[in-house]
């Protein structure tokens, strides 16, 4: 299965591919930890990427198709995978279509984590990150045994660069603009499903999974 979850930042598609990727060993393909990845190896796609994520814009389209593109065509995806921030522009989502077909394949299913701005920007002010494994913590909801320590791997828990509140309001705005209309891309294809975003993680999970098993 190949599986799009889509939403705005903050709305919890990371924390739920992670959590179907450990109990379930689907494969997560993060365009953002793909990113931050290359930004803390000191790589020429880091440095090119790190002053658009810092100032809450997309990277450009071409770099992030690349991107995926030489991704799935590893052997691991070939049983499927979750693409978490991928796409995020209708080009993209087009791109994606066609790099598929080229492989007989095709998206399965896209998920639409519904979630209001205001709950938004709580979540994301309060979220800590590891940087070294990218677990994800919340100051209020998900709290590390250790304070400012991660559970998973030992090393210290960050804000991101980009978690700071204009920031925030910037990316929700980029948003509503250039991701929202992958909504309906995905609807006239009969791929959409939804999930109410506002409920604890495991009602999340449970949630997402009956959106995945509708179609
Ligand atoms: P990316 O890393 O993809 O960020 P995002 O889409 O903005 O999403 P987030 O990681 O902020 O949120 P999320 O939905 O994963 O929520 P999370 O699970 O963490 O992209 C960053 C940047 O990279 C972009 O701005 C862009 O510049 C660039 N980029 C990436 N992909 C790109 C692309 N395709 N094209 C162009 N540019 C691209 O949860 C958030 C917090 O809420 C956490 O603290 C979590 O613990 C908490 N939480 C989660 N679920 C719940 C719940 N049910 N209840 C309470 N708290 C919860």
């Amino acid at each position: 299965m190949i599986l799009v979850l889509l939403g705005p930042p903050g709305s919890g598609k990371g924390t739920q591919a992670k959590k179907l990727a450990s109990e379930r060993g689907l494969l997560q393909l993060s365009t953002g930890d793909m990113l931050r990845h290359a930004i803390s190896q000191g790589t020429k796609l880091g440095l090119a990427a790190k002053s658009f994520m810092d100032r809450g814009v997309l990277v450009p389209d071409e770099v992030v198709i690349n991107l995926i593109g030489e991704r799935c065509q590893s052997s691991d995806c070939e049983g499927g995978f979750i693409l978490d921030g991928f796409p995020r522009t209708i080009h993209q989502a087009e791109s994606l279509d066609q790099m598929l077909a080229v492989h007989g394949r095709q998206v399965d299913r896209a998920v639409l984590f519904k979630i209001s701005d205001g709950v938004l920007l709580r979540r994301l002010s309060g979220r800590r990150t590891c940087l070294k494994c990218g677990s994800m913590y919340h100051l209020e909801t998900l709290l590390p045994k250790v304070a400012g320590v991660c559970d998973q791997c030992g090393s210290n828990l960050v804000q991101r660069e980009d978690d700071r509140d204009e920031v925030i309001r910037k990316r929700l705005l980029v948003y509503h603009q250039q991701t929202e209309p992958l909504v309906e891309f995905y609807r006239r294809q009969g791929k959409l499903g939804n999930v109410d975003a506002d409920q604890p993680l495991e009602d999340v999970t449970v949630s997402l999974l009956r959106a995945i098993a509708a179609k």
